[in-house]
């Protein structure tokens, strides 16, 4: 077997960059590798106008080191008082790509995302009318639904029905972490994908509660049970072209992390690829790394594959930095507990 690897170069299509100092440390993590990236807009406080996401874009191009190629894929985070005509305004220009709606209070500054979907239906029905993808945050946030069971309540109470309700919306599933949400996608061919993150191919929620809780494994979404992260392998390495991945690298300093409350989020940009490679290779899928990486997100968005490749190599395990210094504080990269002998050259 061959101990290079060349494909296109990846994109990311979840990622989150922050602002400021984190901004500066974790953008090249992603840049190094990675050619395009969906930003997520949960700022605090959120981009949510085009002028919002005009500005931030401009932030990240300043953050980014001289000599990497990037382009950040700017989103805007949905509230109740969004302008249709803004979102397509933003859309048409080139400007932003997809929309992203955060069940009100379902993960990490979510608190302005939405409680009323009947009051956001302008958006979505002008989403559809251009063709606009929308991102979807796939949690309920009820008190009386278990924290393990919110993402197949969701589709069943709020996707399902927004899907009938907006034939033509193009929706993202984004880091599902379950068998239904794997199911829910492949049963339902029209104008649906799903991002997979890379440590939902690796972790259960054993990691985050076996031994002493470990707080650098949590994240939202939550882990599930090992039977949903069999079946987001089975999916991620399949070849179906409806799932691709989004990191979700979502990175909180240590503090923040460890502490009695801690954030939600597992920091990935670093040793994704190197992960992946792994994951792919143990799955006997290393041809369908290409697929999944690089060119299903594409073809969901209607942009072209990158015409630029990078190649990893197999050989001793990669040693990464534990932690990455933000001058906000120390970052921890995720642990895949693991050699990871995978490398990009
Ligand atoms: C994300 C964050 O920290 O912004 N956290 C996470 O656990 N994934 C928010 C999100 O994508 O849910
Ligand atoms: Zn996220």
């Amino acid at each position: 077997m061959s101990r290079t690897l060349t494909i296109p170069r990846p994109d990311d299509w979840h990622l989150h960059l922050r602002d400021g100092a984190v901004l500066r440390a974790v953008l090249p993590e992603t840049a190094r590798h990675f050619g395009r990236a969906i930003i997520m807009p949960n700022l605090v406080p959120p981009v949510v106008t085009g002028a919002d996401a005009a500005a931030y874009r401009d932030r990240i191009m300043n953050a980014l080191p001289a000599g990497m190629d990037f382009t950040p894929l700017m989103t805007l985070y949905l509230t109740e008082e969004t302008d249709p005509e803004d979102v397509a305004a933003a859309h048409a220009s080139g400007l932003v790509t997809s929309v992203k709606l955060y069940p009100a209070g379902a993960t990490t500054n979510s608190a302005s995302g939405v409680r009323d979907f009947d009051r956001v239906r302008p958006v979505l029905e002008k989403m559809a009318e251009i063709g606009m993808p929308l991102c979807v945050h796939g949690e309920v946030t009820d008190a009386d639904i278990d924290i393990f069971d919110r993402e197949a309540v969701f589709i069943d109470r709020v996707l399902d029905p927004l899907r009938r309700a907006t034939p033509g919306l193009r929706i993202v599933m984004e880091h599902i972490t379950t068998q239904q949400g794997v199911d829910y996608v492949k049963s339902n061919a029209e104008n649906l994908g799903a991002t997979i993150t890379t440590h939902h191919l690796v972790i259960n929620r054993n990691h985050i509660l076996v031994g002493g809780i470990k707080p650098h494994y949590y994240c939202l979404p939550v882990a599930k049970r090992e039977e949903h992260r069999l079946a987001l392998r089975a999916a991620a390495t399949s070849g179906d072209t409806r799932f691709f991945l989004g990191t979700d690298s979502a990175p909180h300093t240590d503090p923040n992390k460890e502490s009695a409350c801690g954030c939600a989020g597992c920091f990935t940009a670093t040793n994704t690829l190197s992960i992946l490679a792994e994951v792919f290779e143990q799955e006997g899928a290393l041809d369908r790394l290409a697929g999944f990486t690089s060119e299903h997100g594409p073809a969901f968005y209607g942009l072209p594959v990158s015409t630029d490749t990078i190649t990893l190599t197999k050989g001793d395990p990669a040693a990464y930095p534990p932690k990455i210094d933000t001058g906000d504080g120390p970052v921890t990269l995720f642990d895949a507990q693991m050699p990871l002998h995978w490398r990009v050259i």
